[in-house]
This record gives structure tokens, sequence and C-alpha cells, in this order.
């Protein structure tokens, strides 16, 4: 029972705690988890940022690399930190549960190794999530049967507290006791279900050195922005007049189309010698909440210093994909909740992701079961097409299947993502599991293959796992396919991904053990 707004809810948490434990690891450790399931719904957790190098039984991805784990159940979730350092996180990665099963997951560089900065005397987690007065895991269901969107939910959160800007929230309000001098390391998450999110600290700057686990060159800036999925680690430094400063989240949205809280979460930084004080603190100010040249400002923002990993030059595998949020004709009823008796229904390249039941598709893949899925993914509709202007809807009533993409070992991927404006009013957080990717492009309107990839970033382009591609706008990732496995891509907007907006990439075990995945561990659930 978890208590919020004034409001008490049965949620499923993992050890008791909202938000789930933060579990903090040093790059190079090897991590043994061991879930029991008590809840009443099947789970799976995913660790996500976490490369999974030859590991896939580890990623956890329901019905991808995994069989969920029953009410009862257990299993031992197994793998190492492999040259990756910075902010990532946990969630549950089953239905809708991570709307309240998510955590901080932070790795330190190895002992006897040091950041980039100066090391930070204070070092926290700032989880970004919801909270609703309903139980949200059972209307999201229903929501999910009836193809309609879910709800807003009642408040925004830090670490699981809405801040005192809400009603009945005062008391756990999150806060920092900070000395005048303080370095302070921030690390945000967000791990809102749908809803891309500001966040800014008043009267003090920021400067961003890491985003998705992945440091970067520093920059400063008085607000970030942070999509659904990803992280941004800001320093900060208490150098203001000793008193109590807000540290807020609220919504960020490109158009009013798509609903959203209207409201503001907040923490508090709290000079020591403030402590006691009973004015209000300081309010940040926010930039309107359809701010886009905000947001693109930021993001052009973000240079990689990863200067080890070059960014590939010759693409083995130049693949163009179309996100199509649209929807598909169905028998009048309460299912049709889309425009003219369809269906909500998003996809990529016209295909609708459907995970299968009867196993995972790694489990497929690796023990040579057919009829669980095909690798045909086809490849998108013609590149003159018109994805952003009036772009007509019989063209976007796409197919639902299971298909994989499959990958040579070791070659060199470049996707472009190219959103369509058919209903689509948000920016898509895409993620891919299983690999970091560059982000060596991105832009509004139409990818033009000509212009735009003589203007990519192929020196310092950012390093992520999740990336925004812009409504009516397109992005376009780099990565080598070094990774075997069965690995989702999909759009971390909840909502989105229940509507099919995913595919799956099917990466060939190269030569030998070291490029070839693991056996399953023994108790790797059955379905
Ligand atoms: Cu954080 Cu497939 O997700």
């Amino acid at each position: 029972m978890v208590t919020r707004l004034c409001t008490t809810q049965n949620i499923t948490t993992v050890n008791g705690q909202f938000p789930g434990p933060t579990i903090t690891a040093c790059n190079g450790d090897k991590l043994v988890i061991r879930v029991t399931n008590r809840a009443a719904y099947n789970v799976t957790l995913h660790w996500h940022g976490v490369r999974q190098m030859r590991t896939p039984w580890a990623d956890g991805p329901e019905y991808v690399t995994q069989c969920p784990i029953m009410p009862g159940g257990t299993y031992t979730y197994r793998f190492t930190i492999e040259k990756q350092e910075g902010t990532m996180w946990w969630h549950a990665h089953s239905k809708w549960l991570r709307a309240t099963v998510y955590g901080a997951l932070i790795i330190l560089p190895k002992p006897g190794s040091s950041y980039p900065f100066r090391k930070p005397k204070i070092d926290v987690p700032l989880v970004l999530g919801e909270w609703w007065n309903t139980n949200i895991v059972d209307e999201l269901m229903q929501a999910m049967l009836t193809g309609t969107a879910p709800n807003i939910s009642d408040a925004y959160t830090i670490n699981g507290q809405p801040g005192d800007l809400y009603d009945c929230s005062s008391q756990g309000t999150m806060k920092i006791a900070v000395r005048s001098g303080d370095k302070v390391l921030l690390r945000v998450i967000n791990a809102a279900l749908n809803q891309e999110l500001f966040f800014t600290v008043a009267n003090h700057t920021m400067t961003v050195v890491g985003a998705d686990a992945a440091y970067n060159k520093p920059f400063t800036t008085s607000v970030i922005m942070v999509g659904p999925g990803q992280t941004t680690n800001v320093l900060l430094m208490a150098d203001q007049p000793p008193a109590r400063y807000y540290m807020a989240a609220r919504a960020y949205s490109s158009s009013q189309n798509v609903p959203f809280g209207n409201t503001t979460t907040t923490a508090i930084l709290e000079y020591k010698t403030a402590r006691g004080q009973t004015s209000s603190p300081v309010l940040p100010q926010f930039p309107p909440f359809n701010d886009t040249a905000t947001v693109t400002q930021f993001t052009s923002q973000l240079k990689s210093i990863q200067s080890l990993d070059k960014v590939p030059t010759n693409v083995d595998e130049n693949l163009f994909f179309i996100i199509g949020l649209g929807s598909v004709n169905c028998t009048p009823g309460p299912t049709c909740q889309g425009p003219n008796n369809t269906r909500f229904a998003a996809s990529m390249n016209n295909v609708s992701f459907v995970l299968p039941s009867e196993t995972s598709l790694q489990q497929a893949s690796y023990q040579n079961i057919s009829g669980i899925f095909t690798t045909d993914f086809p490849p998108s509709p013609p590149l003159e097409f018109n994805y952003t202007g009036n772009v007509s809807q019989e063209l976007w009533q796409p197919t639902p299947g299971t298909k994989l993409y499959k990958l040579k070992f070791g070659s060199v991927v470049q996707i472009v993502l190219q959103d369509t404006t058919i209903l689509s009013a948000e920016n898509h957080p895409i993620h891919l599991h299983g690999y970091h990717f560059f982000v060596v492009g991105q832009g509004f309107g139409n990818f033009n293959p000509e212009t735009d990839t003589a203007k990519f970033n192929l020196i310092d382009p950012p390093v992520r796992d999740t990336m925004g591609v812009p409504v009516g706008g397109w992005a376009v990732i780099r990565f080598v396919a070094n990774n075997p496995g069965v690995w989702l891509f999909h759009c971390h907007i909840d909502t989105h991904f229940s509507w099919g907006l995913a595919m799956s990439f099917l990466v060939e075990n190269g030569k030998g053990n070291s490029q070839s995945i693991e056996p399953p561990p023994a108790d790797l659930p059955q379905c």
C-alpha cells in the first residue's frame, strides 16, 4: 500500500519500495539479481542501457528474450557491466507494470579510475515518474484491450514523491542538503510512461556531463529535456545565496493535441544554513510546454567525448524505417477508439509489432523453433514519398506481424528513422536494446539522402540508447552489430509500444565463443 495525494493504492513494488531500490555497481562488475515474483501479475525486469554482451537471456523484455516470471516464480539475472559508466535504470518490461516497478542503476568508474570531471561531493539519482489515484495497472490493461490511450497521471513525481506543490505532499518531498561550495551530481532519469519532461533547478546553472550512460563534452544550460527512457547527468555548484530552491520537472509536449498533466513535480535543494526556513523555496522558470526550439537547442549541444570508439564509416546495412501512428479497421464497438471506427495501431515500415506468447523470440531463435517469427521485416515505402505532408490514411493501415530483421555479426548498421505526421503530434523516444548507438543526424521534415547525409556529425556525435525522433522529422543512428541475440527496438512511449511501434533485430553469432551468445541459464522461465 502506498499513499500519495491523500489516496492509498495497492501497487506492485520491488522490496516494498516505491520507486524500487537504487542499484550501484562499478564498471566491470558482475551483477547477480534474484527476482521472486510475489505479485499477481507476470513480471520481467529490464536493465535499461546495459549492453548485455552475449547475455541476451538477462535483458528482460517479456516474450522477446525470456518468458515472463509467473506469480510465485523466481529467475536470477546474471550479467556483466562491460565498458559502461553513468546512469542507467531498471524497470519491469511486462505489459504496463513499469508504471510502478522501476529504479536507478548507477555505474561508477572502476576502483582506481575516475570521472572525466572532478569527483562531486554529493551524488543523487532523481527518478522522474508518475502517480495515479487509481489502480493504474488494471486500468492500463483495459486501455490496451480497447486500444484507447491511458488516462494521464494525477502527478509527476521525483523519487516517487509529487512534491509540495501538490496536495498532501509536503511531508515526503525529496530534499538534498548542501553546503555552500558543494558540487552535486544529479542523475536525472525519466521513468514516466508517456511523457517527455523538462527539468530545471531554480537560480542554478546545470553542466550536462552525461546522457544514457555515456559521457559528453560538458556544456551549461538552465533547463534539460529528458524523454521517457533517457537519462541525463548534470553537475551543479551550490554557489547561490543560502536558501531553499526547487528542483522541478514538468511536461514538454510539442502539441496540445496530446493530453498531458499541466502540473509540476518538485524536490528541494536546501542549503544547510537555510534549513528550517519557513518561506517557500524559490521556484524555477520553465520554458512554455511546447518550446521545441529550446529542446532542439539542448539536444544539438550533446557531443560525445568517447574518442575511443570511432564512428564507423563504411555502412553495410543502410536501413530506412518509417514510424507510423495510424489506425486499422475494426468491428465497430468499444475497441474502436480511433478515427472513423478504427483502432489505433502504430508501426515501423507499416508492420505493427506483435509479441508471441508461446515462447520468447530469443528462445525460438536459439532452439530453432519455427512458426514464432519470420525474418522478412520489410524495406520502407519509397524514399521520395512525402512523409510529413498530407499523407492519406489508406497508406497507413499497418499489418500486424512478428517480423525480425537479420544482421550479420560485425556489420555496420545505419538506420534513418522518419516520423510521419499522421495522427502523430509527439516525438518518439526510440530505444534499442543490447546496444549504444551514435546519433549522427537529426532534423525536421522529410529526410533528404543527399543534403542531409552531407551534414552528418561523424566526429563527436552523442552516444545514446534512446533517441528522440522529432515529430514530423527524422533522426539517423549508427552502430556495429557486435552483440549477438534478439534485440528489441521500440518507442519508449508505452502507449505507442502497446500499439505496435516496435520491431526486433536478430544479430547472428560471429566466430567462436567470444562472438556467440552464452547458453541459456538453467532457471530461464518457460512459457
Ligand atoms: Cu527501457 Cu524496452 O525498455
